[in-house]
């Protein structure tokens, strides 16, 4: 059954929230503190290994009990529900939306009548074999060696997901050495390939669809490549496919007993716990993606059956609706304070712009309210010397995550604390600002600087504090942002788990590829006709 169709904005608790706003809005959470010490006793989650302080928003308890209430009138809890028992809730695209199938302990989950436990418990079967046998060199390449590289050629979902989770878990990493190949600029492939030996290259073709142009593009560029040295009875030892399409992918040249599948009911941009994570399990072994799927269905577990005041990605999503919806901000940012995590800001933002980019409400009817934020960040404490001006001193109100942990992995506890300190110290400095007295001081009773030194701070943020870097923990943060996603698609009555926009840009790059083959222009608009006509006269 497909999602109750509530307008948000046409609830109580949106009437009541707006009018909430419009006094909350003149209250600097400065005051909010210094009124209630004990503001981060109870504006906080301890969930296992995670802390989320949310103190550091301009909320107070009756933000949260409108912000609940709004929840509630959404039917957020029936909403849970049909997203885990495998209901067809993608329903432009008519299909269930079960990423979370692929890590629970259940023994039963039915799509279509047909209960898809064992056909994925068969796929990871064949995964923990397949990277086995790779890992220990057991599998080799035509000429007798094991294999040193490992090639993911994918794009979207099938290689920012891994991508990611291969450098977050650069830690547990073995002695393989993995690449990613996506873009279809022809740099990328090339400077991959410099690095390869062929003889000891795996290629893991991963589509969902196995019609992507840029996949299906550069893994013909790479076959071709391999076929200098190798032979065509080579390619079953070098190339394995992740894909549903499996007649493309025989077309293609990968044998079946080669090829992973995946299924319908898994979005691409959720899809790392299918075997498009063969490139994870690859890099750190079998058993820690076990431990990853792991963490993601412990947070499965936590938000499926926590009450929402205390249920983590629910306080999140709710958040990011106070900003997104009331205070009008645009774009959130996400910073982690670990290097390992440089591409969660990327991974993130296909993960929430592709699914809650929505303009049309549940009815196919424009909605008169904002939808998906915008997602950006970089891990600190880089960022505090790239964009942080902005976040202190800018015009902008920009919500960001904090993520931090208590242990480092490398053990080097000198630059750990150096790296907390500052993790600490921005929250507090976008809290606490610098108000015009110290500002003064600090410039020597200088007026003229003054202002140039004064923070307004009341700029908010989370906090979320995690025990250590480890797989599970990887998993569970990962998970707490997909459902973040689905709560907020839920509020805003949208359909989260289609990407027709994206498809409308791919049919007309189709188009013009005809156009620049045959160097005869179709009609477009004006600018597009004088650029390709610019273009083909090179
Ligand atoms: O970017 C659009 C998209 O359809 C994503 O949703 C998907 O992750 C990506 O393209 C790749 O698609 P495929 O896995 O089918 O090659």
């Amino acid at each position: 059954m497909a999602l109750a169709n509530v307008n948000p904005a046409q609830t109580g608790s949106w009437a009541k929230l707006q009018k909430h706003f419009s006094e909350l809005q003149h209250i600097a959470m400065q005051e909010l503190f210094a009124v209630d010490p004990a503001r981060a006793e109870r504006f906080h989650l301890q969930w296992g290994d995670f802390l989320l302080d949310y103190s550091k928003n301009r909320i107070t308890d009756t933000t949260l009990q409108l912000l609940l209430q709004l929840a509630d009138e959404v039917k957020l809890k029936e909403a849970i529900q049909k997203y885990f028992s495998g209901d067809a809730i993608n329903v432009t695209e008519n299909r269930a939306v079960l990423h979370t199938a692929l890590r629970s302990s259940a023994f039963e989950i039915f799509v279509d009548g047909k209960n898809v436990i064992p056909e994925i418990q068969a796929v990871h079967d064949r995964m923990e074999v397949f990277t086995n046998e790779i890992i220990s060199g057991i599998r080799k390449g035509y000429t007798g060696k094991a294999f040193t590289d490992i090639v993911n050629i994918g794009i979207g979902g099938s290689d920012l997901g891994p991508d990611m989770a291969v450098e977050a878990l650069q830690f547990y990493k073995n002695h393989l050495n993995i690449h990613f190949v996506s873009n279809i600029d022809g740099d990328h492939v090339a400077e991959v390939l410099k690095k390869l030996n062929p003889e000891t290259t795996l290629f893991i073709v991963v589509s969902k669809t196995f019609t992507t142009q840029e996949t299906i593009s550069n893994a013909t560029t790479i076959k071709n490549w391999f076929l200098q040295s190798g032979k065509t009875e080579d390619v079953s030892k070098h190339f394995v496919a992740v894909s549903t399409n499996l007649e493309k992918v025989t077309e293609f040249g990968i044998s079946l007993e080669n090829t992973f599948p995946m299924w319908d009911w898994v979005g691409g941009r959720f899809s790392l716990w299918s075997a498009v994570g063969l490139s994870i399990a690859l890099s750190v072994g079998f058993d820690h993606y076990k431990q990853l799927l792991e963490g993601a269905r412990n947070m499965d577990d936590h938000f499926q059956n926590t009450a929402f005041h205390k249920n983590i990605p629910v306080v999140l999503a709710l958040l990011s609706i106070w900003y997104n919806n009331f205070f009008g901000s645009q774009t959130e940012a996400v910073i982690p304070y670990s290097q390992y995590l440089k591409k969660l800001a990327p991974y993130l933002q296909q993960a929430v712009m592709e699914s809650n980019g929505k303009r049309v409400d549940r009815d196919g009817n424009p909605v008169a309210y904002q939808t998906g934020n915008i997602i950006w960040g970089e891990p600190g404490s880089n960022s505090q010397h790239a964009f942080f001006q902005l976040l202190h001193q800018g015009t902008k109100l920009i919500p960001c995550d904090f993520i931090g942990f208590k242990e480092s992995l490398h053990g080097n506890q000198e630059h750990h604390d150096k790296l907390m300190a500052n993790f600490f110290a921005q929250t507090e400095a976008l809290l606490l600002g610098k108000d015009e007295s110290k500002a003064m001081e600090e410039s020597d009773n200088n007026a003229f600087l003054t202002p140039f030194k004064t923070f307004e701070g009341n700029k908010p943020t989370n906090t979320l504090l995690i025990q250590k870097l480890t797989p599970k923990a990887l998993g569970s943060l990962l998970a707490m942002y997909e459902h973040k996603i689905f709560v907020q698609g839920v509020v805003w009555n949208i359909f989260s788990y289609d990407q027709f926009g994206v498809e409308y840009g791919k049919q007309l790059a189709t188009t013009i590829l005809e156009e620049i083959h045959s160097g005869v222009t179709k009609p477009h608009d004006s600018s597009t006709r004088f650029l390709l006509q610019h273009y083909l006269k090179k």
